[in-house]
């Protein structure tokens, strides 16, 4: 059994091997993978000479719903999670994973309960409700605890509580980064090869939660583009490989693990983005392009005009995340 449903903390895998394969090479998808629409893409369009992956149009509003979607089909296919089985899907994230968990175990008939840390609003937290979220720890949290400290207290006392919990563990599963080497990478390379045909100086830039967007889609564009760049971005004063963190408004990333699913062999250049900086870089897109964005895209945003400004004619591709509207 790959996912972790068992008492023991252990460092597992979930979904595949590490490190990840190349996307030739990867396990064919799911079967019941399926997509929120299909066929569903969402939009690559350029605003101000830099080319913007719209996935804050995905249903759930982020990137992080294909992330879901991936984790629950392979967890399914491998026989961890058993819809109509009893079970309840466990994880510790801020918001848009556990919205797009609850809108793809909802499906299945299967309860998700989310340790959501202190630290995120209180809107985000009604919102996760109202999706259909049980919110858990908030007592234990208030004492002082971590959420990974309630995941696991949840483990250890599942029998007592009545309850089979599966724990999803994005940071440690591969079906996060495979949603983004087999769908959104290859979206991402499809939409340059349209749009800018013959094109081949590439740079790719994303931030780093779990690592799995800019691992995953940077794996898939460099396939296509041998000679793309990726470039990660990360909160000035953190240093995500050597586990320095400090405290920042940029949620979603550098989130205090250096996690496995961060591929680092597949960065080229590591950015620092301020906090001021990003803030500033989300007014630009929402004057320019009409996107009110979250604080990560920003940074984002940042970075990637700045290697635009530095490298006339390439085609720097980076993400929206997801919109401005929870962070209020
Ligand atoms: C708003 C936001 N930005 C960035 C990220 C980072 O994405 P990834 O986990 O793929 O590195 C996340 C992840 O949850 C997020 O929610």
């Amino acid at each position: 059994m790959a996912a972790f449903s068992g008492e023991k903390n252990v460092n597992f895998s979930v979904g595949g091997a590490f490190p990840a394969p190349r996307l030739s090479e990867s396990r064919p998808p799911p079967e019941k993978i399926g997509a929120p629409l299909p066929p569903f893409e969402t939009p690559l369009v350029e605003i101000g000479g830099i080319f913007l992956k719209l996935e804050n149009v995905n249903i759930g509003g982020s990137h992080k719903s294909r992330s879901a979607r991936w984790i629950i089909a392979r967890a399914i296919e491998d026989g961890d999670l058993q819809p109509g089985g009893g079970q309840t899907i466990l994880e510790k994230t801020g918001e848009n994973l556990g919205i797009g968990l609850v809108i793809e175990a909802a499906k299945h008939g299967i309860p998700v309960e989310l340790a959501v840390g202190m630290n995120f609003s209180a809107r985000k937290k009604s919102l996760l409700k109202r999706y259909g979220a049980i919110l858990i720890g908030a007592g234990m949290m208030q004492k002082g605890a971590l959420p990974r400290e309630v995941v696991a207290f949840h483990l250890e006392n599942q029998k007592n509580m009545g309850k089979s919990y599966v724990f999803l563990d994005q940071f440690n599963n591969s079906a996060n980064l495979e949603a983004h080497l087999r769908e959104t990478g290859p979206e991402i390379v499809r939409q340059i090869k349209s749009l800018r045909p013959g094109t081949k100086e590439v740079f790719l830039v994303g931030g780093v939660g779990s690592g799995a967007s800019v691992s995953g889609a940077g794996m898939a564009v460099k396939e296509a583009f041998p000679d793309a760049k990726v470039i990660a971005v990360q909160p000035e004063g953190c240093d995500i490989l050597r586990e320095v963190f400090v405290e920042h408004e940029l949620q979603g990333i550098a989130v205090g693990v250096n996690p496995k699913t961060l591929q680092p062999e597949i960065i080229d250049r590591w950015e620092l983005c301020g906090e001021s900086e990003a803030m500033d870089a989300r007014e630009w897109l929402l004057k320019n392009g009409g996107i009110y964005a979250g604080p990560s895209t920003g940074a984002n945003i940042k970075i990637a005009r700045q290697i635009a400004r530095e490298r006339p004619g390439a085609i720097v591709v980076t993400f929206v995340y997801d919109s401005g509207d929870t962070y209020e």
